[in-house]
């Protein structure tokens, strides 16, 4: 069954937001758009702090989520969306944990056993040190072959603004980063981009500028100069609109994203938008 429920709309100046953070890209104003009707989202780095927020919107949005990490008790309700309760474990009766390597492939496929998979998201992270220098593309070429053999269409995948053809949308210090201590990083992030580009699946490659841990804006500039930062919890909605909105405007792209200055992209909450009146 399909539901009816967003209008994207793009609001403010787009010349005032280009002083500062670089051009938006607009989406075509009032667009109606068609949500999946969601029912299991499979989130893989589920303690970080960026997929923090997509277990916890999630379940807020009264889904399902499966969760992989390697310490599930490492999952916080995030500082973002999560008020006075920031900081508390996080635990639901529809969420599942599952501790697993996202390289190892039967702990990926426990993640399909758990519940019948409708969409995810790979919010993978953390020091080549501690990772390794290949997890990023090692862990989501498993998580797409799982996807394949259980007929899951839809994935979002966070890698970062500087990675693949968006290099020259990086601030200048970050470029900086990126060809020095950064540079294992994105050569790792830069494969994981290809690898999914390459998948056949209906993906989203989100790049997000600099991530904060504020409360969401609810504001996701898609950008296709500089771009500016953006707290995880505006990355998490926008991931989860990626794999929840059928007709989403950027699968098969990979938008830049900040919440900094104007507007590109802002949901329309009003009762009209869910279809109520
Ligand atoms: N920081 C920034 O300003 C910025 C800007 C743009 C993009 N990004 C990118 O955005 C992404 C998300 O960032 P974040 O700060 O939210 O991430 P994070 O807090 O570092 O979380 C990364 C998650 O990956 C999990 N993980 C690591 N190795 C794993 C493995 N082998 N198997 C399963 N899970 C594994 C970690 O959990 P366990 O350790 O428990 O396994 C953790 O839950 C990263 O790719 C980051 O590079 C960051």
């Amino acid at each position: 069954m399909k539901v009816t429920s967003l209008l994207l709309s793009t609001i403010a100046s787009a010349s005032a937001f280009s002083s500062f953070t670089g051009r938006p890209v607009s989406v075509s104003p009032t667009v109606s758009s068609t949500t999946l009707c969601m029912k299991t989202i499979a989130v893989f780095g589920a303690s970080g702090l960026t997929s923090s927020e997509c277990v916890y919107q999630a379940l807020k949005n009264g889904d399902n989520v499966i969760g992989l990490t390697r310490n599930p008790s490492n999952l916080k309700i995030p500082a973002g969306s999560g008020g006075d309760k920031a900081g508390e474990s996080l635990s639901d009766e529809k969420l599942t944990m599952i501790a697993g390597d996202v390289t190892n492939p039967a702990d990926v496929a426990k993640v399909f056993e758990a519940g019948k998979v409708d969409g995810v998201i790979v919010g993978l992270g953390g020091k080549t040190s501690d990772v390794g220098e290949t997890m990023l593309t090692d862990g989501t070429k498993v998580i797409m072959e799982e996807m394949k053999k259980n007929d899951v269409k839809r994935i979002a995948v966070i890698t970062s603004i500087g990675a693949g053809d968006s290099k020259d949308q990086a601030p200048f210090f970050f470029k900086v980063l990126m060809a020095t201590a950064m540079k294992k990083i994105f050569n790792d992030k830069n494969n994981q981009e290809e690898a999914v580009r390459n998948s056949g699946l209906e993906y989203c490659i989100v790049r997000p500028g600099g991530l904060t841990v504020e409360p969401p804006t609810g504001i996701v500039n898609v950008i296709d100069g500089q771009a500016g930062s953006i707290p995880r919890a505006d990355v998490a909605e926008f991931c989860l609109d990626a794999i929840n909105m059928e007709d989403f405007p950027y699968i098969g792209k990979s938008p830049c994203i900040s919440s900094v200055g104007g507007t590109g992209w802002t949901k329309d909450r009003s009762k009209a938008a869910r279809g109520e009146m």
